[in-house]
């Protein structure tokens, strides 16, 4: 690739940055460092305009959207049924809390939940206050103190949320104090598994842990109000658990008087072939969270949906910001759920989830290829941690590199604070843009494993978003 990357105007706004975004004093402190360690500069872009499965930077060169607003378009970018429907619910009911849609949405919501066990909905704006709601309810449902949260989970980036997650490191860094009432217990990944177990013992660890560690070494298991998974490790890397764990998880659950709460943030709404991850598991959680895709990527909506007795009486159960359920939120969801239902998207995003494992099936041959996997369309491809050439112990470069050769060749996915390139293309993607993709990914492998472009990118320009 030899013509300069990004293109002019796109860098021009990228170092417009610097000076205004968060950490823009540290970039050229970072670039330097890189820049001794022999990484390349930051490949990033900023986006002009989006249509469908494609974007734009503000060079006009395009890509292949496989980043998906972080997974928030499950029809594309900027749908126009769903624009249309937006619009009108905007100039009809500007912004009030009460209005028809939110009724009709909530109808909708209690059909399509699991087992239709979990009629009762509460709207919110994002999935940090969804899942925040979640935990209220169920510590105020069972009048219990604890909620139980898995290692490299992502439950939101509030006060409370980043001390849900367990992305560990620095990302609750000075908050440790608040955590009062998490417990943290380990998620088997499929990948680095410690001490040389099988898979099917980590899980089983991973279940005594939950059972009776915690009970054994932290916390009563009668003060525990519930167990938050994310059926689907979404953010930490795309981890897809075992039948046996999920499983496992639920009759935990139930032996131990716990809510399962199901965090479907982002695995919700069709992104695994099913409308919901925890569907694959024959599992019907108590409480279930969702956000991103529900609104077709247009208006913010967000909430939770549980069982009537947890739901339908709870006087010390409160929550919903000012914007939560607002009219284009709703009127954005009834319009992706009749297109859903319409054009049957959740069993396109299964029919492509195929596609995707029959192309990948290989590439675990390639050196620097750690593991792929997935689930539908919820990818997620590690890449080696070691360094070639020791780069002080940080892990993510070679994806980095990876999805630096991606971009350069026109195709967009997402590599932020892991090894991992995270892939998110929306559930009715056209079969030759995804296998043209696809295609590319594998040429940038290919270049990164031969060695043409070994330096992966370091720091970011900061644009006021996490990660990028
Ligand atoms: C599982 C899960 N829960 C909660 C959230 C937070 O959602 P939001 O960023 O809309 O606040 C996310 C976001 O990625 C998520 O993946």
């Amino acid at each position: 690739m030899n013509k300069p990357f990004p293109g002019p105007k796109t860098l021009r706004a990228l170092e417009r940055g610097i000076p205004l975004f968060k950490n823009g004093l540290r970039f050229n402190e970072a670039m330097q460092k890189a820049g001794s360690r022999g990484f390349r500069s930051v490949r990033q872009i900023v986006v002009s305009r989006a249509e469908g499965d494609f974007v734009w930077d503000l060079d006009d060169q395009r890509y292949i959207d496989f980043q998906n607003g972080w997974a928030t378009n499950p029809l594309g970018n900027c749908h126009p049924e769903i624009l249309k429907v937006v619009e009108t619910a905007n100039r009809r009911y500007g912004f009030h809390f009460d209005h028809p849609l939110r009724y009709e949405l909530a109808e909708m919501l209690a059909e399509i939940m699991p087992g239709c066990a979990l009629p009762r909905t509460n709207f919110e704006v994002s999935g940090t206050e969804a899942a925040e709601a979640a935990v209220h309810l169920a510590l105020t449902h069972t009048q219990r103190q604890y909620i139980v949260t898995f290692g490299a989970s992502y439950h939101g980036n509030s006060i409370a949320g980043k001390l849900l997650s367990g992305l560990g490191g620095d990302s609750a860094i000075h908050l440790e104090a608040w955590s009062g009432g998490v417990v943290r217990a380990p998620y088997p990944f499929s990948d680095n598994i410690p001490a040389n177990l099988s898979q099917d013992q980590y899980v089983d660890f991973c279940l005594w842990y939950l059972e009776h560690h915690i009970h054994e070494t932290m916390v009563s298991r009668d003060n525990i109000a519930g167990v938050m998974l994310e059926p689907g490790l979404a953010e930490g890397g795309n981890w897809i658990p075992t039948q046996a764990f999920v499983r496992g998880v639920r009759d935990i659950c139930d032996r131990n008087d716990w809510l399962l709460i199901s965090d479907e943030v982002l695995t919700g709404l069709g992104r695994t072939g099913k409308m919901w991850a925890i569907e694959h598991y024959d599992v019907t959680p108590d409480i279930l969270v969702y956000g991103k895709n529900l609104s077709g990527g247009i208006a913010p909506l967000s909430g939770i949906s549980a069982r009537d007795d947890i739901l339908g009486d709870n006087r010390h159960f409160n929550s919903g910001s000012t914007f939560a359920g607002s009219p284009a939120g709703c009127a954005a969801a009834i319009k992706t759920l009749e297109i859903f239902e319409r054009d049957g998207i959740v069993a396109q995003a299964a029919k492509l989830g195929r596609i995707v494992e029959e192309i990948t099936r290989d590439w675990e041959n390639y050196d620097i290829v750690r593991q792929v996997r997935g689930n539908g369309l919820l990818i997620g491809v590690s890449f080696e941690r070691a360094s070639r050439t020791d780069r002080e112990g940080e892990n993510w470069w070679v994806a980095r590199a990876v999805r630096g050769e991606m971009l350069e060749r026109g195709v967009w996915a997402i590599s932020d604070h892991e090894d991992t390139i995270r892939l998110y293309p929306a559930l009715n993607m056209n079969e030759d843009t995804l296998r043209a993709g696809l295609h590319i990914m594998e040429e940038a492998i290919q270049a990164v494993s031969s060695g043409a472009d070994i330096e992966g990118d370091s720091a970011a320009y900061p644009t006021g978003v996490a990660g990028f």
